[in-house]
Parts: C-alpha cells; sequence; structure tokens
C-alpha cells in the first residue's frame, strides 16, 4: 500500500471514531485500568496466602463437603463455564429461586449475594454449604472432613492445628475458599485496550473498536446513565439498588442467562427490560455492542 493510501485509511478509521466529551472520556477511564491491583481481604486472615489458596482450591471441588457427599461448588460455579451454570435458577439439592453468578471478579464487590446480604468473600462462602437446596451440610460435618482428611493442609493454610470448635472450623473454610476465589480474576477485553488508547492519546489503537461499541460506550457513561450504578473497572458500585446489588459486567455476554432470577435470557432482553426504556432500537444495540466488547479476549478467539 502506497503511504498516501494508508494515510487516508487512516483518517477515515479516525473519522468514523465516536467523539468523546473531556467528561465522557474521564467516565471511560474510570472503567479500568484492568486487571486492578490485588487487594487483601482485612477480614480474612489467610487473605492471599499461597497456602491457603492451595486447600481453597481442593476444598471447591470437593464433593464431601455436601451432606450428601455429591455436591461440590463447581457443580453450579463451573470454571469452564466461567463459574456460573448457564441455568437460569440453580439447582443443587433441589431447584433455588436464585440465578447462579460468576465467581470471576467476585474479590472486587463489598458485598456478596444478588441482595448483597452478606459483607465479606468468606461470610458468603459458607451460605451454600449450610443451604439446604445447595450443599446441605452440617457444622459438625465439614469440622470432621477437615480434622480427617485436611489436618496437614490446614496447619499449613492456618498455621495452627484444626480447632475444636466446629464452627470455627466452618469459618475458617470459608476463608480458605475465599482465598481461592480472590484469584479468579478475568483477562484483558478490547474495551480496555481502547481505554488504555484514550488515556494514552493513541487514536490509532483506540480506531481499532468496533465503532458501535464506541458508540455504546458513549451512551453507557453518557445518555444511558449506566455508569452510575455499573461504575468502576468492575462496572459495579457494589451497592444495592431496588432491592439488589448492582452486578459486574465484565465477561456478562458469557453468562446468560440474566438477573437475580435468570428470567432474561439474552443481552437484547435485558437492554429492552432494563435501564433502556428511553433508548432507540439502535441504541440499545450499541449498548449491546459494548457490553460484548467487556468479553476477555482470550475467549473470543
Ligand atoms: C446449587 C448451586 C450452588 C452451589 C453448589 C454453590 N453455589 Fe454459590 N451461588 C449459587 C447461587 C444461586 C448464588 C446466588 C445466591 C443469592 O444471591 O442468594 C451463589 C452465590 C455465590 C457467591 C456470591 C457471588 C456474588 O456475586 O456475590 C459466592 C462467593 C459463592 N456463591 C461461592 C460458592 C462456594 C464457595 C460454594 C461451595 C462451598 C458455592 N458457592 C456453592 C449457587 C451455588
Ligand atoms: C439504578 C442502578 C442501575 C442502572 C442505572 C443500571 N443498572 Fe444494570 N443492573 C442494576 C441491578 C441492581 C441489576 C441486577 C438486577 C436484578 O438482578 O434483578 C442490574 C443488572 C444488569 C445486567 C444483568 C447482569 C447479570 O449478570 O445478570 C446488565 C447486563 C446490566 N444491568 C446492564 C446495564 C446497562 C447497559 C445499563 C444502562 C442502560 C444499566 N444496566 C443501568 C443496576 C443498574
Amino acid at each position: 500500500m502506497s503511504s498516501a493510501a494508508a494515510i487516508a485509511l487512516l483518517a477515515l478509521a479516525l473519522s468514523a471514531q465516536a467523539e468523546f466529551s473531556a467528561q465522557e472520556k474521564a467516565r471511560l477511564l474510570a472503567h479500568g485500568p484492568w486487571p486492578p491491583a490485588p487487594q487483601r481481604d482485612a477480614t480474612n486472615r489467610v487473605s492471599g496466602k499461597p497456602a491457603a489458596i492451595a486447600l481453597g482450591e481442593r476444598l471447591f471441588y470437593e464433593p464431601r463437603l455436601s451432606g450428601t457427599g455429591s455436591l461440590l461448588c463447581a457443580s453450579c460455579h463451573e470454571p469452564f463455564r466461567h463459574f456460573q451454570d448457564a441455568r437460569p435458577r440453580a439447582f443443587g439439592l433441589a431447584e433455588t429461586e436464585r440465578n447462579t453468578p460468576s465467581l470471576l471478579n467476585v474479590a472486587l464487590y463489598r458485598r456478596y449475594g444478588w441482595d448483597g446480604a452478606h459483607d465479606s468473600l468468606w461470610s458468603q462462602s459458607i451460605r451454600p454449604l449450610l443451604e439446604p437446596r445447595e450443599m446441605r451440610a452440617t457444622p459438625a460435618q465439614v469440622a470432621a472432613l477437615i480434622r480427617t482428611h485436611y489436618p496437614v493442609d490446614y496447619q499449613r493454610a492456618f498455621g495452627a492445628s484444626v480447632p475444636a470448635d466446629d464452627e470455627q472450623v466452618l469459618g475458617d473454610v470459608g476463608k480458605a475458599l475465599a482465598a481461592f476465589q480472590e484469584t479468579l480474576l478475568s483477562g484483558r477485553t478490547p474495551f480496555d485496550e481502547f481505554r488504555d488508547a484514550l488515556e494514552h492519546g493513541d487514536a490509532l489503537a483506540a480506531a481499532r473498536y468496533p465503532p458501535a461499541a464506541q458508540r455504546g460506550a458513549a451512551l453507557f457513561v453518557g445518555k444511558a446513565l449506566c455508569s452510575g450504578c455499573h461504575a468502576g473497572p468492575h462496572f459495579t458500585k457494589s451497592e444495592n439498588h431496588g432491592g439488589f446489588r448492582v452486578p459486574g459486567l465484565r465477561n456478562v455476554a458469557l453468562t446468560a442467562p440474566y438477573m437475580h432470577d435468570g428470567s432474561l435470557a439474552t443481552l437484547e432482553d435485558v437492554m429492552r427490560r432494563h435501564g433502556g426504556a428511553q433508548l432507540s432500537s439502535r441504541e440499545r444495540d450499541e449498548l449491546v455492542a459494548f457490553l460484548r466488547s467487556l468479553t476477555e479476549t482470550l475467549q473470543l478467539q
């Protein structure tokens, strides 16, 4: 290609780009950088500790943690399905009324569960163990499993032998599970490349981001007011609205169906029923293009 043709193509690519106001640009930059700096949970004494992460990972795949010996965390939070189950509502030992959320980036929330009822990842991790429709275990059973099968792993993770108090062991199982889940972060996305290109004033790199996604991004931080709730690098303020905690949106295109009860099958449905009422159908499509650009690049290949 001649350099004149290359320059003409570049000019064309740049003119197809959405124009962002200084305010929109600042808001887009606030959705990064990604990945975030590692954070420790001050309420979990083994947060970030390699031996606890290793124990938590083993327990995540341990069916004997359930009352029937047949269910594991990964039965619903399936690693090859982005740590969810693709069902509208979770089914453990019985059906529940809630959709299984992905566990990717779960460390970045401050409240847990669809209704934000738990304020730590480790307390949220105990809930499914005791819930009769999920794993139906008891503190005594969980503690006995650790004493019999994991005494060495426990010692390494917590620096002490397994305590006599069953409730304390249950809490520590939650803490090891949480330490493992804190390591589950999603990868970089086309949006992250675009966001960093905006930050560095690299118009050529920014132009690689599809025009529909660019217009969707402008809507997301502007007229459609999405970023008022879906804020920051994880696309959530982690606060409740209308009774539910605002969910993060990274990899959201991979985790259908949607909402607390799994009632909406596609992102198009979500845009018709949630937040997009004042928008044209073209604008809703642009928002969907933007949401799809929050998918980690490895999963797009
Ligand atoms: C029967 C399916 C099922 C099993 C088994 C299960 N979960 Fe869940 N998980 C769910 C559902 C459903 C929710 C949403 C619960 C709610 O909001 O009330 C959830 C929510 C969570 C959350 C909160 C995520 C967020 O975005 O706030 C965490 C953390 C979690 N589970 C971890 C675990 C761990 C650890 C285990 C194993 C000890 C486990 N889960 C076992 C279905 C399951
Ligand atoms: C007032 C706060 C608020 C605003 C504004 C908002 N959302 Fe949400 N969003 C939520 C809450 C809360 C939920 C979960 C609701 C539920 O489960 O019933 C949610 C759920 C979603 C989901 C489904 C996520 C999942 O994993 O199931 C998507 C996608 C979404 N929002 C995108 C958007 C977009 C795009 C906009 C702008 C058009 C927007 N939201 C505006 C609070 C908000």
